[in-house]
């Protein structure tokens, strides 16, 4: 199956293979050709170009593109997509007075979510999933990762990791694995973290391991969630089983995660809503992939990641929705980047670099996705009719997307 692109107004983020990821000023730039084609064959990208050079062959389908811009479909590197039932009723508490901290503290919050997790068979949670998995799809994300960590047992987690297996074989878009079984501390271990944390290294992680369920290891590592301490051990647990670090640092506290996560080779950082001169130091020597949230500072109204100062310091910066039913009921990437935009004064280019080509780096697949170049995949977003790309950020509550391509299939 050959399809062709013709008339694209704008076609967005073309670079050469070459390009793992993108940094500091280069975020600025966003290399494009105006009046462009794009061919793609079964699932991959195969030519693409000025419309004065298109080619003249027969293909299979043809779509016009007329004052739409295109570009490679989102790169979500950071969510908790599959859960059991919702935490409206937090919300509600939070819009009243309580803090994400006391809703945690009385019980409720991560742990609310295991409880619910734990009481839902792995068919129902595969189907509330699988509805969150197709809503972003149609919004345009082609690539997604998605933790475990609301199970907080060793069945939980287990079957957490093996719905978001399922998932992966089911559907078009590409998945990336991660084992958060220390997401929280669960009411019995409270006052015995090395009583947990011994079933997290010694029953979790060696059938994870065996099903070949996960690709990454995670760690909310927090002021009353994991210690810097524990982090490391437990990173260094999974490292035994090649599971490589992504995590949660700094999301409320500074409490040394960026060091401890850097020295243990984690691919990404993720939340960095508070963050030392000190922390950037540590990331301009290292190959790890700072990850802003900015949905979840808009949800629970905290400190947006200081996007100006990372990419002033030369640092790349990759944008996720870190969709989850306690922090960002959300995975809409478009608001994402929105976001990014209005409140994070990240510049449109710099806001789409960082939801594709870093956003794919910071999963690590950044050679068969997060950009239009020959010979990766066929995953594209083609919006509607707009005057230029800065629209899509600009009009911010709008779904200003016409066309959703995965892995060489309309998706929409
Ligand atoms: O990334 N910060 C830790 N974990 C999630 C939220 C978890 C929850 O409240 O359910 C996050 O924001
Ligand atoms: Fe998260």
């Amino acid at each position: 199956m050959k399809t062709i692109i013709i008339n694209i107004q704008e076609l967005l983020q073309i670079r050469d293979a070459s390009v793992e990821k993108i940094s500091g000023s280069e975020m600025a730039v966003l290399p494009s050709l105006k009046n462009a084609y794009l061919v793609f064959e079964n699932d991959v990208i195969s030519d693409f170009g000025l419309m004065e050079n298109y080619p003249k062959n027969i293909f299979d389908k043809t779509i016009d593109a007329s004052g739409k811009v295109v570009l490679p479909a989102w790169c979500d590197s950071h969510t908790h997509i599959v859960y059991a039932g919702n935490r409206e009723q937090e919300f509600v508490d939070r819009i009243n007075g309580l803090s994400y901290e006391e809703i945690a503290n009385r019980g409720g919050g991560i742990l609310n979510s295991a409880n619910k997790l734990n009481e839902t068979s792995e068919e129902e949670l595969y189907n509330q999933s699988k509805k969150r998995l197709e809503e972003v799809m149609k919004l345009g994300t082609g690539a997604v990762e998605i933790k475990s960590g609301y199970g907080l047992t060793v069945e939980g987690e287990l079957k957490m990791l093996r719905v978001i297996k399922k998932l992966s074989q089911k559907y078009s878009v590409k998945i990336k694995a991660t084992f958060l079984g220390a997401h929280a501390f669960p009411l019995q271990y409270k006052d015995n973290h090395k009583g947990y944390i011994d079933l997290l290294i010694n029953e979790m992680l060696p059938k994870i391991a065996q099903e070949n369920l996960a690709d990454y290891i995670d760690v909310f590592c927090e002021t009353g969630y994991f210690s810097v301490d524990e982090m490391e051990e437990i990173l260094k647990a999974g490292k035994k089983y090649n599971l490589i670090p992504k995590v949660h640092v700094n999301q409320f506290t500074i409490i040394g995660g960026i060091k401890a996560a850097v020295t243990n080779n984690a691919l990404s950082v993720d939340h960095l809503e508070v963050l030392s001169d000190e922390d950037i130091e540590t990331l301009k020597n290292s190959n790890t992939m700072p990850v802003a949230l900015p949905s979840c500072s808009y949800f629970l109204s905290i400190p947006y990641t200081p996007a100006r100062k990372i990419i002033g310091a030369g640092l790349p910066l990759a944008l996720a929705s870190d969709f989850n039913p306690g922090s960002t009921p959300s995975g809409n990437m478009n608001f994402v980047v929105a976001t990014a935009c209005i409140k994070m004064k990240m510049t449109p280019e710099e806001a789409i670099n960082a939801a594709t080509l870093n956003g794919a780096y910071a999963m690590g697949i950044e050679n068969d996705y997060g950009s239009i170049t020959l010979g990766k995949k066929a995953n594209l977003i083609i919006s509607k009719q707009v005057n230029s790309f800065y629209e899509l950020p600009y009009a911010f509550g709008s779904n200003l997307i016409d066309t959703v391509i995965i892995n060489g299939e309309i998706v929409i």
